[in-house]
Order: C-alpha cells, then sequence, then structure tokens
C-alpha cells in the first residue's frame, strides 16, 4: 500500500489550477475513433481511467484535421466532433470530478499513414511525401489554434502542444529543418510556430487559466534531429533544446512533459522494454535537466516509468523529493491497469505492464489498441 504521505499522494499546482496528486496518465494512442469522431469505447477507456484518481491525465493525440492522421481510426479534433469530446470530458469529470483533462492537439506530418491520410514533409520530400508550403504551414497553424479553442470548449482543463516524437511539431523545430521561408533555418524560425500559437491561443481563451503545455522530445536519436548541434549531428548536445525551455518560460507555458526518442524509428529511447530498461535513466536526465532550467515557472512532468515496474513507485519518490520532475508519468501502465494510483492508494493488488509491447503492435498493425494480458481493462 502506498504510505498516505508519500509525496505522490501531494496536490501540486499546473499553473492556475491544482493538480490532485502527482499520477499522470500519459497520453496512449487507442486508434478507436468512429469516423473520427468519438467513440463509446474511447469515452469508455478514459472513464475506467478517471476512475484511477490520476492527478493529470493527457487525452492521446488528437489530429487537427482529417488528413493528418498515424492511426486510422485517430480522432479529430474539429468543430464537427465537439459533441463527442464534450461528452468524453463529461464521463470524465463524472467519474473523478478533480481529475485534470488536457487534450494532446497534434498534426502527424511525416508519420501520417500514407494508406488512409496524407504524409508531409517540412524539408528534404521523400517521393510519397507532400512537401508543405508556408500558406499550407499557417493553415495548420490556424487548426492548432482553432483545436485549443474547441478543446476548452469541450470542458477540457488545457491542451498539449504537442512537439514530440517525430510529428509535425518535433520535425518543426529540428535542426534538420533548413526551410528557407519564415518556418525554417534559425532557432527563431523553428519555433516560429510555438511562439506565435501560444500568445495568439492565450488572447482568443475564455477561461484564463486553461492550462497550456506541451511534449517534447529532448534528444531523437537521429541525424539533425531535437537534442543535436546541428543538420549532420546526430549525438546528443541539448543546448537548443534548453533554449526551447526557456523560450517556453517566456510564453507562459504552465508545464512541460518531457519525453524523447521516435517510437518506430529510436522506439527504445521513448519507451524502454526488458532488454532496453536502462534506457529510463536518460528520460530521468532529461526531466531533471528541465526542472534544473525551468524553475518554479513551469511544472516538469517525467516520461516513461513503466519499465520499472513496481520499482516505479520508489524511484518516482526520490525523483519528486530531489526536485526532479513534478509529476510522474506512466503510459503503458495505464492501459495494464487504468485504476492504478488509486488500487496503490487502497492497498490492492496492482496488475503491473509485463512490457509486452502487445500495446505497440495492435497500434503498428493499425488495430484498436489496449492491454493484450489483462484486455478486460
Ligand atoms: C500504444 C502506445 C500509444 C502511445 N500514444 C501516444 C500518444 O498519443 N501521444 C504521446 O505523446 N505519446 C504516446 N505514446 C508514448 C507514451 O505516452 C509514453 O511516453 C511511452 O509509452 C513511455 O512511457 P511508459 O514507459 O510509461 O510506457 C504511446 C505509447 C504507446 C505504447
Amino acid at each position: 500500500m502506498l504510505d498516505p504521505n508519500s509525496i505522490l499522494l501531494t496536490p501540486r499546482n499546473i499553473g492556475k489550477r491544482i493538480a490532485q496528486n502527482r499520477f499522470v496518465a500519459q497520453p496512449m494512442e487507442g486508434n478507436d475513433a468512429l469516423d473520427h469522431a468519438v467513440s463509446e469505447r474511447a469515452i469508455a477507456r478514459y472513464a475506467k481511467l478517471a476512475q484511477g484518481k490520476w492527478g493529470v491525465i493527457v487525452i492521446e493525440a488528437l489530429a487537427v484535421q482529417d488528413d493528418a492522421l498515424a492511426r486510422k481510426n485517430q480522432m479529430v479534433i474539429s468543430r464537427e466532433h465537439l459533441s463527442g469530446f464534450k461528452a468524453l470530458v463529461a464521463a470524465m469529470k463524472e467519474a473523478d470530478p478533480n481529475v485534470l483533462v488536457l487534450f494532446q492537439i497534434t498534426h502527424s506530418g511525416r508519420k501520417s499513414g500514407k494508406d488512409f491520410s496524407r504524409p508531409t514533409a517540412l524539408y528534404a520530400p521523400q517521393e510519397h511525401e507532400h512537401f508543405l508550403d508556408t500558406e499550407e504551414i499557417e493553415e495548420i497553424q490556424r487548426l492548432f489554434i482553432e483545436a485549443a479553442l474547441i478543446s476548452e470548449e469541450a470542458g477540457a482543463d488545457g491542451v498539449d502542444f504537442k512537439l514530440c516524437h517525430g510529428y509535425f511539431g518535433c520535425e518543426m523545430l529540428r535542426p534538420a529543418n533548413i526551410r528557407n521561408d519564415k518556418f525554417g533555418g534559425s532557432f527563431e524560425n523553428r519555433t516560429r510556430f510555438l511562439a506565435e500559437s501560444i500568445p495568439e491561443i492565450r488572447r482568443r481563451l475564455v477561461n484564463k487559466n486553461f492550462i497550456l503545455g506541451s511534449r517534447i522530445s529532448y534528444w531523437e536519436g537521429i541525424k539533425g534531429g531535437c537534442g543535436t548541434a546541428g543538420v549532420h549531428e546526430a549525438i546528443e548536445h541539448l543546448d537548443e533544446m534548453d533554449e526551447l525551455l526557456r523560450l517556453m518560460v517566456r510564453l507562459g507555458l504552465d508545464y512541460v512533459n518531457v519525453s524523447a526518442g521516435i517510437p518506430g524509428t529510436t522506439s527504445e529511447i521513448t519507451r524502454p522494454t526488458a532488454t532496453s530498461k536502462w534506457f529510463y535513466l536518460h528520460q530521468f536526465r532529461y526531466a531533471e535537466r528541465a526542472k534544473s532550467i525551468v524553475g518554479d515557472a513551469m511544472q516538469v512532468f517525467g516520461s516513461a516509468y513503466s519499465v520499472l515496474q513496481e520499482a516505479a513507485i520508489g524511484e518516482a519518490e526520490y525523483n519528486l523529493q530531489e526536485g526532479r520532475t513534478d509529476f510522474i508519468g506512466w503510459g503503458r501502465q495505464t492501459l495494464a491497469d487504468p485504476l492504478f494510483p488509486t488500487r496503490l492508494m487502497q492497498g490492492e493488488a496492482v496488475d503491473y505492464c509485463k512490457l509486452c509491447s502487445g500495446c505497440s503492435k495492435l497500434m503498428v498493425k493499425q488495430e484498436r489498441v489496449g492491454c493484450i494480458l489483462y484486455p478486460a481493462k
């Protein structure tokens, strides 16, 4: 049983809101939309998760338009689907009125499925990729802003601006993005999308307490990727990502969700498994580094705790006590046992993620995602 005095159970502010504890359910794609709208299955999944008494639940990657999908049945955050998102939030708040619900908004960019969507590139397009021109990027920017406002209308407590894992937002930031328009080349140009969007969203929000945050890949592990020093560099060099965090502070973001890697390319970095377990230490290091840069100005969510299974609790408490992160994020564990926090609080047996990668395989096969070992969940 979790000690009732555990630091994991202490509330913490995120911007002007209070999370009831430090447990974060990380975004996990379910691939179960119905014609891109919120399905009954998705509502049931998230209502169940909310019963778990997480401090924060980040809803999976929601595409800002229906030709920017990484999953065949990905949800699209548009006005057309607003009523479904309202029902989703309402079901979650009914299960736990205290949970903070954040919507992760994204465009899948190069990772859009070529059989059912439209892969796009910001630089060096491959044969099957559409090269986005300046006006098209401006249109995507407009859709991100619109998606944030729709999220507010749906009753979400905030949005997570997806800049991680190789998707559009991440591709934009890379040193490899050598476009010669206002969205490429210099650091200022590569961060323009974020730097212009956030103030515009803040200006147009009705609820001034609405949470704005972002998920980043501190180091992607590819040539010219985030966390490198230049187009031809692959080794870790984090100065520019540090600068990005300082920019986020200046923009008034409330939190940063620190991740790393690109699923499907440098997957071990993003989600360590039994044979790549020690990558979790890199994730801890990135969160610690982010915290040392942003101080109290933003909250930091740490990632990749599932691989530690039972041992995650002790590690999480230690990292919180040492001020190396403010929140602890679990991904695969949320599928293995959506009631994870409440089970710990009540001293019930937890179904720990067995790291079988079954959920990832379902996702790659474009099937509905869930835990294959505890499917009843
Ligand atoms: C099936 C699956 C779906 C995922 N979907 C998302 C997503 O929608 N957005 C995101 O930022 N990360 C996504 N991730 C990454 C997780 O949020 C998390 O960072 C990763 O699984 C590592 O955490 P863990 O070790 O606790 O599982 C996904 C991972 C898996 C395995």
